[in-house]
């Protein structure tokens, strides 16, 4: 099979782990009998860099090209990049969200797994972690407060800002059939994170959602308000299967539940539009302050490209091997700073690329 795979490299940590990804779907390629070709997309501050914008339309139509596009991380220190001195619209994290946008990314999956080996990195209790984990986390990503009405005004000398939580029906029925549809293939339950008991945007959700629960009859679906969920999550996470939320709830809830798996550094995710094509790229963000130090954790990346050989491609066997190695590479013992434990073997980027490379054969 022939792989077009736009690549965003992005800033910070992103190369590194682009790098490392980029030579695991190479072994497989080689290990399956696949042919990759790659187009390299400046987004974010690297695109600023080049271009004075953090997305430009010939990135947009580079990506759309391609069958898939991997991604690693964008942005920079808020405080001392000169990317943060520029207008909101032109900073990186105005690429981002301007592709997610453009490609209809609306269905975000973020898959939070609590690996046995990884128990000991896990923040939470012992007699909370030791009944593991293994949710998803669908977030609406090309709605909400993020895409809403936005602006900044001064009115008889108080200064304002504005932000806009819109949804219509349309919007969330798209993303819960997709939430109940990867439930089908789980353990059929699905938990709706909303905040119906304030707001109205919550209220309409929790409708359609069981709307659309009515054509899912083999899933049970919960409603939950978010600030409960917040706190189930470390109370009880092993409650969860999908959890289906909008974009700012799930923005939260997602950096929540990596945490408890023992590191961002895990977690994988997948944007996915109405056909195939998706964006991946792992959850946690560009990590600036350890950027070029070959410290960084490339697992949520890697795990990310056997997302896209799941999802886009459909090499169910290819992702196997992708996460078995993960598995392994983690039972043998080693790790990356983020996740060393006592007794292991503390590697870098670049050596667990390697690593994770010599298991897939
Ligand atoms: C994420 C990130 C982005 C988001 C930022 C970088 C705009 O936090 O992918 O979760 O808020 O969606
Ligand atoms: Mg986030």
């Amino acid at each position: 099979m022939k792989l077009n795979i736009a690549c965003i490299e992005g800033d910070g940590i992103g190369p590194e782990i682009v790098t490392e990804a980029k030579k695991i779907l190479d072994k497989v390629a080689e290990v399956y009998g696949h042919e990759i070709v790659y187009t390299n997309v400046l987004m974010g501050g690297a695109s600023i860099d080049v271009h004075g914008v953090p997305l430009t339309e010939e990135a947009v139509n580079a990506a759309k090209a391609a069958d898939a596009v991997l991604m690693g991380s964008i942005g920079g220190d808020t405080t001392t990049s000169p990317w943060y001195k520029l207008p909101p619209e032109l900073r990186p994290e105005a690429g981002l969200l301007g592709i997610r946008k453009a490609l209809n990314l609306f269905a975000n999956l973020r898959p939070a797994v609590l690996y046995e080996e990884l128990s000991d990195a896990c923040p939470l209790k012992k007699e909370i972690s030791s009944a593991g984990f293994d949710m998803m986390i669908m977030r609406e990503l090309t709605g909400g407060l993020y895409f809403g009405e936005r602006y900044t005004t001064e009115e008889n000398g108080i200064r304002k800002a504005v932000d806009t939580l819109t949804y219509d029906e349309n919007e969330i029925r798209r993303i819960a059939v997709k939430g109940f549809d990867i439930a089908m293939k789980r353990k059929k339950k699905v938990t709706s994170v909303d905040k119906a008991n304030v707001l109205d945007s919550s209220r309409l959700w929790r409708k359609v959602v069981e709307e659309v629960a009515a054509d899912y009859p083999e899933v049970t679906l919960e409603h939950m308000l978010v600030d409960n969920c917040a706190m189930q999550l470390v109370k009880n996470p092993a409650q969860f299967d999908v959890i289906l939320t909008e974009n700012m709830f799930g923005d939260i809830l997602s950096d929540e539940a990596s945490m408890i798996t023992g590191s961002i550094g895990m977690l994988a995710s997948a944007s996915l539009n109405d056909s195939k094509f998706g964006l991946y790229e792992p959850s946690h963000g560009s990590a600036p302050d350890i950027a070029g130090k070959g410290i960084a954790n490339p697992i949520a990346t890697i795990l990310s490209a056997a997302m896209m050989l799941r999802y886009t491609f459909d090499l169910d066997k290819e992702a196997d091997a992708v996460e078995n190695a993960v598995k392994t590479i983690l039972r043998k013992g080693y790790r990356t700073i983020d996740i060393m434990s006592e007794g292991c073997t503390q590697v870098g980027c670049k050596e667990m690329g390697d690593l994770l490379a010599d298991e897939i054969n």
